[in-house]
């Protein structure tokens, strides 16, 4: 894990489609930190077929969540065991529970590496709906697209790989009704934990991405 004062220790915080999965490249550019999507590793077991692949993939489409236990443990051995996080890291998807939160800071303080950022994106849901209807992604990279925002150069193709993009099986209208209740109940809360904690701040999602992003960096002091 990063020691370092001058590295990035960030957590992305937003419902399903807020663009999380889009704006954590660009820190990862600008700044070399590791960016972790715990939705990301968790597909990569689907695709496995390992135990807990199976048994997630049931709870994904159901718009539920996974154990806090086992999602500690996934974050914990990244920012351990990962050379990636030297360099600090992006957290997208976790924390997504309160109990999350608080380990985190705990795995964090034992380390004296403080978070620095708690970065909200802010939508409406009813702008979601069409953001995650539309979504193709690189299974192997996690990058994402969209049919009409975000196009890939070459129609259904990966732009860095060329390889073929796929629409997950939880991006359907029914399952995001399902997974943004989960995040007014069980994710949402956190915004307060990070607003008490002092490092929460926040920015308007529903621009185009190139302005959500010039005001992520004006967040981060840049
Ligand atoms: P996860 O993969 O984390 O899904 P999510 O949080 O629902 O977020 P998404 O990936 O859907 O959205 P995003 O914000 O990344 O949007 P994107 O940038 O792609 O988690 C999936 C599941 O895994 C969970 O439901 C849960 O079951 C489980 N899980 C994961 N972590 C867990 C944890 N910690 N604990 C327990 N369970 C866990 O953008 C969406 C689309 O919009 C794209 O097509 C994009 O091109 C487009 N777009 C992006 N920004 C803009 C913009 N500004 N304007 C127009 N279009 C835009």
């Amino acid at each position: 894990m990063a020691a370092e004062n001058d590295t990035l220790r960030m957590v992305l915080l937003g419902p399903p489609g807020a663009g999380k999965g889009t704006q954590a490249p660009n820190l990862v550019n600008k700044f070399g930190a590791c960016h972790l999507s715990t939705g990301d590793m968790l597909r990569s077991q689907i695709s496995k077929k390992t135990e807990l692949g199976l048994q997630a993939k049931k709870i994904m489409d159901a718009g539920g969540l996974i154990s806090d236990d086992i999602m500690v443990g996934m974050i914990k051995g990244e920012l351990e065991n990962n050379p990636a996080c030297k360099k600090g890291f992006i957290l997208d998807g976790f924390p997504r529970t309160i109990p999350q939160a608080e380990k985190l800071d705990a795995m964090l303080a034992e380390k004296n590496i403080p978070l620095q950022k708690a970065l909200e994106l802010k939508v409406d849901d009813e702008l979601l709906v069409a953001r995650i209807t539309g979504r193709l992604v690189h299974p192997a990279s996690g990058r994402s697209y969209h049919k009409l925002f975000n196009p890939p150069k070459v129609p259904g193709k990966d732009d860095v790989t060329g390889e073929p993009l796929v629409q997950r099986s939880d991006d359907n209208a029914d399952a995001l009704k399902k997974r943004l209740a989960t995040y007014h109940k069980q994710t949402e809360p956190i915004v307060k934990y990070y607003q008490k904690t002092g490092v929460w701040a926040a920015v308007d999602a529903s621009q185009n991405p190139k302005n959500v992003w010039s005001d992520i960096l004006k967040c981060l002091g840049q």
